[in-house]
């Protein structure tokens, strides 16, 4: 049996569509969903795996930017819809797609390679590794509240149906970008995150805060349900999908907006950051309990000797040189030399030596070199250069996607 890998012509996405829902074990898109899906399929490179006219895999990628510690954005691969049917697995159709798409993004000159892992042992071996990370958290309104640091001034808005995505799109791009690893969202995940809140299918909303001369500066997408097993009376749970400032004193005012708000006796969130500033300004820090803690984005230099000379370095006492294997792409192959002043290539001897993976998963300035050392992932011809390397890329905020796609 020979297995055809491709790009998926136009006429093929709703196929292809159909094997990556199987894959995922979601039941293939009706005409109405697909209907809807549609438009995201045109704008997206999308590959496609072909025994005969049946499709049996499909890795596809969106264009955005990611944020990197400086505040420059790098063109970015936001790789998403992979799958392979079950009666095509472990045949290195996978591999295939993920290397057409590496291929891809290659070609089209971009820097950079991202994507969430439904499985957390698939894509070290393409390259990617784990450059930020997530908490699902509970919060107790009446520990935490009230919120230190909640000062800012100004006034909250609960948004019409009519005016979210005008609304929250550009206010989005404007203030998401503070932390490394935020990314560029095409307006098909903004409508997707707030379906619920714009259809009001859900007790679904989303509040802005405005500033004292009435501009936007930050808000919060959040549901709301009632427990009716509670004991006593039914209460609200709430959950919080999404809050976003332009400054700390917005952010926690934010939450301090929630957390007074009647009814709602906790708060749950998936996806926050592990360094989440609500948490330092909580008066009983044991009122927000982290339940876990995830790999979130996974990062893949496409093109290292751009993304580590677009970065920038925090002071150290010196520079530090590393080097780099990368058996896919031949380019990033190569020592770079690196100080306060930024990164250049370099003929010089390493202290430091990764694989692409490796120094993907430190690009963003969130794992630790010395860590990264202590399991065998570095190897150092000395320590200092290890702490050295710490200095140099170390990154706070920590990094923190923030869109699943
Ligand atoms: C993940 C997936 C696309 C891999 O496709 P595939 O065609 O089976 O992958 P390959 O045959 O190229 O596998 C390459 C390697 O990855 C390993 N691998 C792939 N998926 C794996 C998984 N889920 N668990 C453990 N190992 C996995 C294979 O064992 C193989 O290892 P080897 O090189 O040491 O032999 C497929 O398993 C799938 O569709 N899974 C369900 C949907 C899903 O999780 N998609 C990813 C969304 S982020």
């Amino acid at each position: 049996m020979t297995i055809d890998v491709r790009s998926t012509l136009p006429g093929e996405f709703r196929q292809a569509a159909n094997a990556f829902s199987i894959a995922l074990l979601d039941p293939p898109p009706n005409d109405e969903r697909w209907a809807r899906s549609l438009p995201s399929w045109d704008e997206t490179p999308s590959f496609s795996a072909w025994d005969g006219n049946t499709c049996v895999g499909h890795a596809s990628t969106f264009l955005v930017d990611t944020t990197v510690p400086g505040g420059a954005r790098l063109s970015t691969s936001a790789v998403t819809r992979v799958g392979v049917l079950p009666t095509h697995r472990r045949q290195r159709i996978g591999t295939r797609l993920m290397e057409a798409l590496i291929d891809d993004a290659r070609q089209r000159d971009l820097v950079l390679a991202s994507l969430r892992a439904s499985e957390a042992v698939i894509y070290r071996r393409y390259g990617f590794g784990v450059a930020g990370e997530y908490a699902a958290v509970r919060i107790d309104p009446s520990r935490v509240a009230p919120v230190r640091g909640a000062t800012a001034s100004g006034s909250f808005r609960i948004l019409e149906p009519t005016e979210i995505l005008d609304v929250v799109a550009p206010l989005y791009e404007r203030v998401a970008h503070q932390r490394p690893g935020r990314i560029t969202r095409p307006l098909v995940w903004t409508e997707r995150y707030l379906r619920a809140a714009i259809e009001r299918t859900e007790p679904s909303f989303v509040v802005v805060h405005h500033d004292a001369t009435g501009r936007p500066d930050g808000y919060a997408h959040y549901n709301v349900k009632w427990n009716e097993a509670a004991p006593q009376m039914p209460t609200g749970e709430g959950e919080i999908h999404e809050l976003l400032a332009a400054a700390d004193d917005v952010e926690l005012a934010l939450w301090q907006y929630l957390f007074d708000l009647d009814l709602v006796a906790s708060w749950e969130a998936s996806e926050r950051p592990v360094d989440d500033l609500v948490k330092l300004g909580a008066r009983d820090p044991r009122g927000y309990q982290q339940i876990s803690i995830q790999d979130e984005q996974w990062l893949r230099l496409i093109d290292a000797d751009t993304a580590l000379r677009r970065r920038t370095y925090n002071q150290a006492s010196g520079a530090v040189v590393i080097r780099l294997s990368d058996p896919l792409v031949q380019a990033n192959n190569g020592s770079w030399r690196i100080d306060a002043d930024g990164a250049e290539r370099t003929d010089d001897v390493p202290d430091l030596s990764v694989d692409i993976e490796t120094l993907s998963a430190a690009y963003l300035g969130g794992p630790s070199w010395v860590a990264l050392a202590g399991t065998g992932a570095v190897e150092a011809t000395n320590r200092e250069a290890l702490a050295t390397a710490d200095t140099l890329f170390a990154s706070r905020p920590l990094p923190h996607c923030g869109s699943f796609f």
